[in-house]
């Protein structure tokens, strides 16, 4: 389907705890003309990411903040429609970098071709783009999982954590996963193939993780924080790794949120006397032959049926807010995309 103008998400304002809506606008515009050196994309489907509510604050981060008016910011596999580029032909499936809108023009930078017959293309969004390299990357420069060892994954349904999973268990570890409800703790244990699977939801939530880790847990990959990371780290052997990956149970809070009863004395006294290491990690902290290798990796992972993945898909860009809201209070099933096109 061809859409006569340019419909686009733009920030309304920016969201004071949990985002509405209304934080967000919809808008039409030309759709625009591509110059010499540029192509027009046609966006068909648009990844939405817990970064993005980083994004829409001013908060100092690793990143800079987006402005009122801009477009929603967003990994992309879109269609070209349109070259004035010579690398680029019409019909080239691409990653890319569109945003929350139809159509976009790119120089070609940052854009990588995608071939439909090696896998979906939306893949290139969830377990074989980003989310997939965060969990290659973290849990092996960071958590260096070994063989018999305990490793305990938050969000475990989601786009990082069930690839960090399924990860683990190929490089011989047994593999705790930590999910919200039944449906996906059923999922992470018999789609994904995790040995155990706690709901963090259940009232006896930390002591179900207890005994879950008779030996304690080796490798923590962080994606929650709060009530999750509370049952945690009690439970951390003598050298434990935790590659802090994601903090989602907090990203709706502002500054005076964080200021509850100062619980660092004792959690620097855990880390110091279990000689525990933290690192805080960003996907693109790592060098690009990384990610060559990830690519070629979990697509032979895939081919072999080891490395799965669920897609959670919303029908419409107009949806994109509610879902983004959805998924910063743990709505979604799966790695979450807006089917734009058709
Ligand atoms: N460092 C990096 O470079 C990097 C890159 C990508 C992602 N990340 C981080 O990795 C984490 C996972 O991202 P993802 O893309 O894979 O998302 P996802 O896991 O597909 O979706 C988010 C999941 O987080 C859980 N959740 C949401 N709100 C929660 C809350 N208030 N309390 C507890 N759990 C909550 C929910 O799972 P349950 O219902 O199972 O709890 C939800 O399904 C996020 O923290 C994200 O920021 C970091």
């Amino acid at each position: 389907m061809t859409h006569p103008q340019n419909l686009r998400v733009v920030l309304a304002s920016r969201p004071v705890g949990r985002p509405k809506a209304t934080d967000f606008r919809v808008e039409r515009a030309p759709i625009p003309e591509p110059a010499e050196g540029q192509v027009l994309l046609e966006v068909q489907t648009l990844s939405l990411d817990p970064y993005m509510r980083w994004r829409v604050s001013d908060e100092k981060s690793y990143a800079e903040p987006m402005q009122i008016g801009d477009v929603m910011v967003g990994g992309t596999v879109a269609r070209v429609k349109t070259s004035r580029h010579p690398d680029w032909r019409e019909g080239d499936i691409v990653l890319s970098s569109a945003g929350w809108q139809h159509y976009a023009l790119s120089d070609g930078s940052g854009l990588r071709r995608l071939d439909p017959e090696m896998a979906p293309p939306s893949t290139a969004l969830g377990v074989l783009g980003m989310p997939g390299l965060t969990a290659y990357v973290g849990l092996l420069n960071i958590g260096q999982p070994k063989p018999g060892e305990t490793v305990v994954v938050a969000a475990a349904s989601g786009a990082v954590g069930s690839v960090v999973g399924q990860i683990a268990r190929i490089k011989g570890a047994r593999v705790v996963g930590i999910a919200g409800g039944p449906q996906k703790c059923a999922f992470v244990k018999e789609e994904l193939g995790f040995d155990v699977v706690v709901d963090h939801h259940a009232p006896d939530f930390a002591q179900k993780l207890a005994e879950a880790c008779p030996d304690g847990i080796d490798v923590y990959f962080e994606n929650v924080s709060g009530h999750v990371w509370d049952a945690v780290l009690p439970l951390l052997n003598d050298f434990a790794r935790v590659p802090v990956c994601g903090l989602i149970a907090n990203y709706n809070d502002g500054p005076a949120d964080r200021r509850g009863p100062d619980r660092l004395p004792a959690t620097m006294r855990e880390i110091l006397s279990r000689r525990i290491t933290l690192q805080g990690f960003i996907v693109f902290d790592f060098p690009k032959e990384q990610e060559d290798e990830f690519l070629r990796v979990a697509g032979q992972w895939i081919r072999e049926g080891k490395l799965r993945w669920r897609e959670d898909v919303v029908d419409g860009l107009e949806q994109a807010p509610e879902a983004l809201i959805g998924l910063l209070e743990g709505k979604n099933f799966g790695k979450l995309v807006v089917r734009v096109g058709d």
